[in-house]
């Protein structure tokens, strides 16, 4: 398993080109399923998530080509039930089962388990799917949705943290190929959804509403083949910007969304960090000493879950307390015990991480646990005196294109340390 060694106290400058976003990408593979023409995804990243979604695609009948940054799904033929233990290996791949049930009336995937980062239900997927007609059991570990017809309903997909962002995908996807109208309500408003609903819609659905909680699908009888570009990665971004920030630097973010970051950028404004934006590009950079803040992570447009440990890692470096509360995932903690050992002072009370900061962190060997936790400990380890061995990189590599060589170029001294 590869590790990254980081020799920290090295200001990161200059410019991070950011790449399509993960959580956009994933959905708009699994949406090629709806068609039985070739679709086209420019500004893919190359991660072993989206590695991943290839190979699951590729399993269920479609031809996936990557020329690049480009992929090129063509899934004239596709099979909607089988034993995809795939599935398990990657959450975000319970999208494939809006796409499967939305074209074949049928799908079958196997039940996405928990993870570090908490319970990972699917029960509001679900809940659309029925609520589209379709008829859903669960039996060995398998989840199945069938039906001879989908018709559009109304349906309320809130749950108990609020809407859910591939429960809304997945529902939306789905939806396109009903008979008549969907309505979700209390639909997720992420810039990931908006992205797919966009493609969806060159694909020839009709959904209007996408980016607000109510959305409306009129089905369609069939979709059609479409050119996409993802949009940039606003996790990537923020994570650079809080590198830039941690080391007291000055980073460009270029090609990034502030209309997508403004939760990210205000807090980052509150915490004594410069933003500055010029045209697609935003420039991140110290303003004095930092300031300490309080975050609540919420659905967008509020605080990000997926930027909550990288902030962390700002606020350990913050004189002052400052309070992370955590209202998405109920254990996305993992990375304060390992930020505990580079020195940080942090206590967990409930769903709040309280970060008594401004200790001098210095360097140690962690392991990194899910993907946003693993960037957290890459980001402290930069600020870091001495050598901080991030191990376990993989959790990186799922979420991160390049982060040693875009690190490196913006000069840091971080090394990858390959294992066979
Ligand atoms: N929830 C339910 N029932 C469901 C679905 C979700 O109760 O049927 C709850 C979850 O337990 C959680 C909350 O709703 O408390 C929100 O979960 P959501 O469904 O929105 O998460 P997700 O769609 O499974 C995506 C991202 C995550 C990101 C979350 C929240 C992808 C592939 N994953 O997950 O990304 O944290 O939305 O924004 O899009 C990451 O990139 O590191 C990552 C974990």
């Amino acid at each position: 398993m590869d590790s990254l060694l980081i020799k920290g106290g090295v200001p990161l400058h200059g410019e991070v080109e950011i790449s399509g976003a993960k959580n956009a990408v994933l959905p708009i593979m699994a949406a090629t399923l709806l068609t039985s023409e070739p679709c086209t995804i420019r500004r893919v990243p190359n991660l072993s998530d989206v590695r991943f979604m290839a190979q699951i695609l590729t399993w269920l009948g479609a031809q996936v080509k990557v020329e690049g940054d480009t992929v090129r799904v063509h899934a004239k033929k596709i099979k909607g039930a089988g034993e995809y233990d795939l599935i398990r290996k990657m959450r975000g791949s319970i999208c494939i089962m809006g796409p499967l049930l939305g074209r074949l009336k049928k799908a079958t995937v196997s039940l996405p388990g928990g993870c570090v980062i908490g319970a990972r239900p699917i029960n509001l997927h679900l809940k659309g799917f029925e609520s589209l007609g379709a008829k859903v059991t669960i039996e060995g570990g398998y989840v199945h949705a069938s039906a001879r017809r989908l018709i559009g309903s109304s349906m309320f997909l809130g749950g108990r943290s609020g809407s859910t962002v591939l429960g809304t995908a997945n529902v939306l996807m789905a939806a396109t190929l009903a008979e008549g109208v969907t309505l979700i309500e209390s639909a997720a408003c992420e810039p990931e959804v908006v992205d797919l609903a966009s493609f969806l819609n060159a694909m020839g659905a009709r959904i209007s509403g996408a980016g607000s909680p109510t959305i409306t699908i009129t089905g369609v009888k069939e979709l059609h083949g479409a050119e996409h570009e993802v949009i940039p990665d606003r996790i990537e971004a923020a994570t650079y910007a809080i590198a830039a920030a941690v080391t007291n630097g000055q980073v460009t973010l270029r090609g990034a969304r502030a209309d997508h970051m403004h939760a990210i950028l205000d807090k980052l404004n509150d915490s004594g960090v410069k933003v500055d934006r010029t045209g697609p590009d935003i420039i991140i950079r110290r303003n004095g000493r930092l300031k300490p803040v309080d975050i609540t992570t919420l659905p967008y447009s509020g605080f990000p879950t997926d930027a909550q440990a990288q902030m962390m890692a700002l606020m350990a470096l913050t004189p002052g307390i400052s309070i992370i509360t955590e209202r998405i995932f109920e254990s996305r903690f993992m990375h304060v015990s390992e930020l505990a050992r580079l020195g940080a002072d942090i206590e967990i009370e409930g769903p709040s991480a309280i970060v008594k900061g401004g200790k001098p962190l210095s360097g140690a060997p962690v392991m990194a646990s899910d993907l946003r936790a693993s960037a957290a400990l890459v980001l402290a380890g930069l600020a870091a005196r001495g050598t901080t061995q991030v191990n376990r990189v993989y959790h990186i590599d799922r979420g991160y294109e390049k982060i040693d060589v875009k690190l490196r170029q913006l000069g840091a001294r971080i090394e990858r340390i390959e294992e066979s």
